[in-house]
Order: structure tokens, then sequence, then C-alpha cells
């Protein structure tokens, strides 16, 4: 059966309809999702009610899923679960990750040298109001680039942190171990990839890691990323969701950034993602180093 989608309020994001993501067996339509990511970095999927399990192996029909450096925020019953949750247990200990506060916009493991950069995110539980995610078309933010910004990133690598992104998190979020401190070194990225199957070009950017840009020094480095974050996350190139309970929304890492807005703490929200290894073949995933001590410096 040939899959249905249309294109959500004018934007670059996709819905698929008429699709219970629990009994995917049709080969054909695992074909067709994969070749409709490719070209549509963000896919959502309403009406959806999946356990962990099932969450977890839709999202694995894209690729092999990561368990992340924060495994302080692993679902206790599917560990390639993540919540993403501003709930306590009984003993007032978070569930899970990211509380209820604004998240600026980024690229999910844009700090790993090898990111995992497929995400698939489910809604269980959601505040009355805020907490929405809106996502940014890094694609398009780069064919509409003007061309003095193109010519200044040319071939350039920008350098991206985790002690950055911890900095804008909050309370326990920011403490990490001595493993995780291990595991997410600084490292560099190209900022300019082409799709594999489509050809188009895209930034690859984190408004929360990134720290400078290799070989430039760290104020112009900084003044050129800011000025390329401000024309990438203007509206045109933006698709804002609303959520609903039973909403799955996936998205590409590759070229697209997102942010969610803050909720009332008091509020209860409960989202639960998985994070998948994209192929190559059919994906930008960035190929990183790990950042220099002259870089750093
Ligand atoms: C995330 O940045 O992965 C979480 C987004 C959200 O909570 O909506």
């Amino acid at each position: 059966m040939p899959l249905e989608s249309r294109p959500l309020s004018g934007s670059f994001a996709h819905e698929v309809v008429d699709l219970q993501l629990w009994e995917l067996e049709d080969r054909s339509t695992v074909d067709q999702l994969r070749q409709l990511w490719a070209h549509h970095a963000v896919l959502v999927f309403r009406r959806q009610a999946l356990s962990e399990t099932e969450l977890a192996d839709f999202s694995a029909l894209f690729g092999p899923l990561e368990r992340v450096v924060r495994t302080e925020w692993a679902s206790p019953v599917v560990p390639e679960v993540g919540l993403i949750s501003n709930l306590k247990d009984a003993q007032a200990r978070p569930i899970g990750g990211l509380g209820d506060g604004e998240l600026q916009w980024h690229s999910d493991q844009s700090y790993m040298r090898n990111p995992a950069t497929g995400a698939v995110l489910y809604a269980v539980e959601l505040p009355p109001e805020g907490g929405t995610t809106s996502w940014a078309d890094l694609s398009a933010a780069y064919a509409a680039l003007p061309e003095r910004l193109r010519r200044e990133i040319e071939g350039r690598r920008a350098v991206f942190s985790y002690v950055k992104r911890l900095a804008g998190y909050q309370g326990v979020d920011r403490v990490i171990s001595e493993e995780t401190r291990q595991q997410t070194p600084a490292v560099v990225h190209p900022l300019v990839h082409p799709h594999p199957v489509t050809g188009r070009k895209a930034l690859y950017l984190d408004s929360t890691t990134t720290i400078g840009i290799e070989g430039m020094d760290n104020a112009a480095g900084s003044t050129l990323l800011d000025e390329i974050y401000a024309f990438a996350t203007q509206p045109q190139f933006v698709y804002r969701h609303d959520w609903q309970v039973g909403d799955v929304v996936m998205w590409d890492n590759g070229f697209t950034m997102h942010r969610r807005e803050p909720f009332d703490p008091e509020a209860r929200r409960l989202m639960k993602r998985t994070t998948i290894f994209l192929s190559r073949e059919r994906h930008i995933v960035p190929e990183g180093e790990l950042a220099t001590k002259e870089v750093l410096s």
C-alpha cells in the first residue's frame, strides 16, 4: 500500500497518516518510510499507543539503537528508551532528564565523535500549555544562506563541547559521572554536509554546544556562528509542533536543530525517546574528530 503523507502547515515536516507503528509488518511500508525520512527530516505520526518495547522495535527499523551517555535518564524497563521528563520518583529523584526548562536550538549527540543522529520522541503525558518543540530545517537554511556566509564557512569545522551544553541544563542534569565526562571530549565536525540521497547541502549546527570554529580566533568564530544561528532559525525554516498525547515525532539531527519551550514545573510531562545510528547511505551522518589542544586553547 502506498504510504500517505502530507506537509504540516506548509512546513518541511510531514505527517504520515493511517499507520499504527506497533504493527509495521509490511516490508514495503518500512522501505517507503525510510525513503520518506531521507527526504523529510521531521515525520509526525498521531494517535499512537506504544509500549517501550514497541517504541524501541519501531525505532530499530531505521538503525541500531544507541544507549546515550546519560544512562541515568534510561528507562529501567527498556534501557534504549530515554525518559525526558520533569517527573520524580517516590524518593523525589528525577525519573529522567531535561526537566521543565527551555532547551535552546540544538542537535542531539552533536558532542559525540560519531553521533547517532536519528531520534524518535513519543508523548505520554503533556502539560496544559508550554513544552512545545520546534525544528529548524538546516538544508533549506543552507540553500538560502547569503553567499558571504557560505564562503566564510566553506570547508570549516566547528568545535562542539559537552561542557558548554551542560552549562545550559538545570539542576542535577548538569552533573555527570567521571565515565560520562571521559566519553564526551570536545570534537570537531564539518559545518556543511551534502545529503547522500538528495544531494542537497545542509548546515550541521548546535547553538548549545559549539564553542568556536577551528582555525579562527574565538571571538571571530563565535560571531560567525551567532550570525548563522540567527539566520538558520528564522520562522520560514521552522516547524513548531503542538504536542498531543500519542504523538510520535521522528527527526534527523543531521540536518535539523530543535528547541523546546519551558513549561510549568508543577505540570506533568513525560516523553519517551530513542536514539538511532542512521546509515550513511540514506542520511547525513557527521564523522567527527577529537578537537586538538591547539583548537581548544
Ligand atoms: C530533546 O531535546 O530531545 C527533547 C525535546 C522535548 O522535550 O520536546
